[in-house]
């Protein structure tokens, strides 16, 4: 049976200037219908572009050079813009990290919000109306119908988060992307609105592909999580066992440097070094000059993902170290 998400072998390039890059270099990445599956990595990894190459919304200075991604059995990459505008809102919805730039400061929460409904599907009067008070209530915005006639600005954060999902569900979508969907926000608003995914997610049945930088986030949301790092995917398994049986170096390194302790407090270790830039990206393993265990052999050549055990797969040359 088709997949609900099926990316293989990926390859985004970038060409910037004088300078042509990979920002996205042969990834694959799948989610069942329903499933959920996290990307996670540090920034300038190659995470958003992943996700703007699903959406079809690349910035003009990034193209998919090769490879597939089939939704629902068809593939992205092959149809028109104006086909993509279809699915997209409608089949596919999107959260991002700052709510505010993609609210309208002018127009109000029932205007955004019918919008995207109506973009897609015959709607109006009261029966409209009626509905997007129903979605403000589903996700949780107190006072909905009153909540109709406020503009953005008059939101917290939080509640501008929410319109966002609402509005991002307004048309059941079949898969929800949210590309750092709590990064902007307080600790506590990050797991209400954590909260508020599992429980839409659950209740509608749809897919999740959640970006984060953030692995404390994955294990609440995702039962799957691949780790990206440098524009590859170098660990990717069931959640749980990224927490019980880590094996990648980089993966372990950012296990290290989830903020521990009630309302999230400091960073107990973060990363040394920084992740490569496309000028100096390192021939052999991409993580080399970061990684501890690195050696000579490391540098030969680049790692492929391989199966360590079922469903765990990592690309290093000495996983078990
Ligand atoms: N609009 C752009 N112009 C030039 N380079 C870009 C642009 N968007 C992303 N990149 C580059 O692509 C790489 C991956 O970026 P991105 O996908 O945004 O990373 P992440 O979401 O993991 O932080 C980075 O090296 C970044 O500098
Ligand atoms: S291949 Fe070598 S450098 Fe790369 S992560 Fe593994 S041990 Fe570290
Ligand atoms: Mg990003």
């Amino acid at each position: 049976m088709d997949e609900l998400l099926n990316i293989k072998d990926l390859r985004v390039k970038i060409t910037d200037g004088g300078s042509e890059f990979y920002a996205v270099d042969g990834i694959d990445f799948r989610i069942p219908y329903g499933g959920t599956h996290a990307l996670v990595g540090e920034s300038g990894c190659g995470k958003s572009i992943t996700a703007y190459s699903v959406m079809g919304l690349l910035p003009d200075v990034a193209s998919v050079d090769s490879g597939s991604i089939h939704f629902r059995g068809d593939d992205l990459t092959k149809l028109s813009g104006r086909e993509l505008e279809r699915i997209r809102g409608k089949s596919i919805g999107m959260i991002f990290q700052e709510p505010l730039a993609s609210l309208d400061p002018v127009f109000t929460i029932y205007s955004q919000i019918s919008e995207a409904i109506t973009l897609h599907e015959k709607a109006g009067g009261a029966q409209l109306k009626e509905r997007v008070t129903a979605l403000l209530k589903k996700v949780h915005i107190p006072d909905a119908k009153q909540r109709l006639e406020s503009y953005p600005h008059q939101l917290s954060g939080g509640m501008r988060q929410r319109v966002m999902i609402a509005t991002a569900i307004s048309l059941k979508p079949a898969l929800l992307i949210a590309d750092e969907p709590t990064t902007a926000l307080d600790v506590t608003i990050q797991l209400q609105i954590l909260k508020l995914l599992k429980e839409l997610k659950d209740e509608m049945g749809m897919g999740l592909f959640l970006i984060t930088h953030d692995l404390g986030v994955v294990s609440y949301t995702c039962e799957q999580v691949s780790v990206m790092y440098a524009g590859r995917i170098v660990e990717s398994c069931a959640t749980k066992e990224l927490f019980a049986s880590p094996m990648h170096p980089y993966t372990k390194a950012l296990l290290k440097s989830i903020p521990k302790g009630k309302g999230g407090g400091k960073k107990i270790a973060a990363i040394k070094g920084m992740v490569p830039s496309p000028e100096h990206m390192p021939k052999g393993c991409r993580f080399a000059p970061r990684c501890e265990l690195a050696d000579k052999k490391c540098e030969e050549a680049q790692p492929v993902l391989a199966k360590v055990s079922t469903g765990h797969y990592v690309a290093c040359i000495r996983p078990w170290q």
